[in-house]
């Protein structure tokens, strides 16, 4: 059984604790859909202030929706739009403080006011999709935010590299 275990200390001590557990969950398994769901289910319900947590995995043409919390969301996005198009277009990560400002954003659930979204490349640069989290407050993620998803995006990404 998992027991979620309470964050504490500053937030680059809670991001460490998140990896931890995260690694935990993922440890000695590959399946994508397996390590995706039980991400988005850690993340949602460890970190404050979320109304999405989830994947998106491109198909070699368009992002299509993977394992998440949070209400039903769009099932396609093309590369041309929104953030989680930005994001897997540009290959960066994109932090949103303000999601009505950002030109072409979909908006799945109304209450969404800022969003981080990480792409997922692997290390020979194949595009497996994207990590999205979405919040309610505006400016919910701030450069920390960003780093410690990362890092659990990237502990992903690890469980899916051939070796
Ligand atoms: N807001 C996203 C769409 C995905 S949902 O938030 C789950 C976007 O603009 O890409």
């Amino acid at each position: 059984m998992f027991t979620a275990t309470t964050l504490s200390g500053n937030k680059s001590e809670q991001y460490a604790q998140l990896l931890e557990q995260a690694l935990a969950l993922m440890y000695g398994e590959r399946d994508r859909i397996a390590n995706a769901a039980n991400l988005a289910a850690l993340v949602y319900h460890a970190l404050p202030g979320l109304n999405w947590v989830g994947f998106y995995f491109y198909d070699g043409e368009e992002l299509v929706v993977g394992p998440f919390q949070g209400l039903p969301a769009c099932v396609r996005i093309a590369l041309d739009r929104g953030v989680c198009g930005a994001a897997a277009r540009t290959r960066t990560t994109q932090r949103v403080e303000d999601v009505h400002a950002f030109p072409g954003h979909i908006a799945c659930d109304a209450a969404s006011r800022s969003e981080l979204v990480v792409p997922l490349v692997t290390q020979n640069g194949t595009l497996l999709g994207v990590f999205d989290l979405d919040s309610p407050q505006p400016a919910r993620f701030d450069a920390d935010d960003q780093a410690g998803l990362e890092a659990i995006a990237s502990a992903f990404l690890q469980t899916q590299t051939v070796s």
